[in-house]
């Protein structure tokens, strides 16, 4: 098995979603809405990918200024194709295209919880998320 690595190449909503739904990521990505799918793709500024020919196997997905940081939003590998060291691949690629000072950042999903500590990524604990539709606190009177 020969597997194949490319920094963005074309990747269809179709290849996405079949991806996607091999691995546990998929019930957590908005599925059932190609548009927004297609709008997560193209509006992606740095997509790291691995092919088994013409099958796309894994994919770092993410946002970046290259030089200060990088959002991975998706980092994704096949299940019949997990712990070959594909997503490690995947992230090391999406390095090399940055800063050598450039971070990276990204939320683990609770399936990948224990993996990024075992890579070399440190916890971070000052990391904060607002949920969609979650609305700003209204500032306090003076
Ligand atoms: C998480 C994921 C991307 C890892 O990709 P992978 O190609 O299987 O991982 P690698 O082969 O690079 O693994 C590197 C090391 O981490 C370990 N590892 C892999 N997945 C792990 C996990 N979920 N938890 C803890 N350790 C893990 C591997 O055993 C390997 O250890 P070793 O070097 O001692 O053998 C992949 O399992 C996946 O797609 N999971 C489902 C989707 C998901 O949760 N993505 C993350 C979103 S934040």
């Amino acid at each position: 098995m020969t597997i194949i690595f490319h920094t963005d190449t074309i990747i269809s909503v179709d290849q996405f979603i079949t991806l996607l739904r091999q691995t546990t990521l998929g019930e957590r990505r908005p599925l059932s809405d190609p548009a927004r799918i297609e709008k997560m793709l193209r509006q992606a500024n740095l997509t790291v990918s691995a092919w088994d020919g013409e099958r796309l196997i894994g994919i770092a997905r993410c946002l970046t200024d290259f030089d200060y940081c990088c959002y991975i939003s998706d980092l994704a590998v096949s299940e019949t194709y997990q712990r070959q060291g594909i997503g490690k691949a995947l992230i090391a690629l999406v390095q090399k295209q940055l800063h050598p000072e450039a971070k990276i950042i990204l939320l683990a999903a609770p399936q990948a919880y224990d993996y990024y500590g075992k890579i070399g990524f440190e916890r971070h604990p000052s990391a904060w998320t607002i949920f969609a539709k979650t609305s700003l606190a209204a500032p306090k009177d003076k």
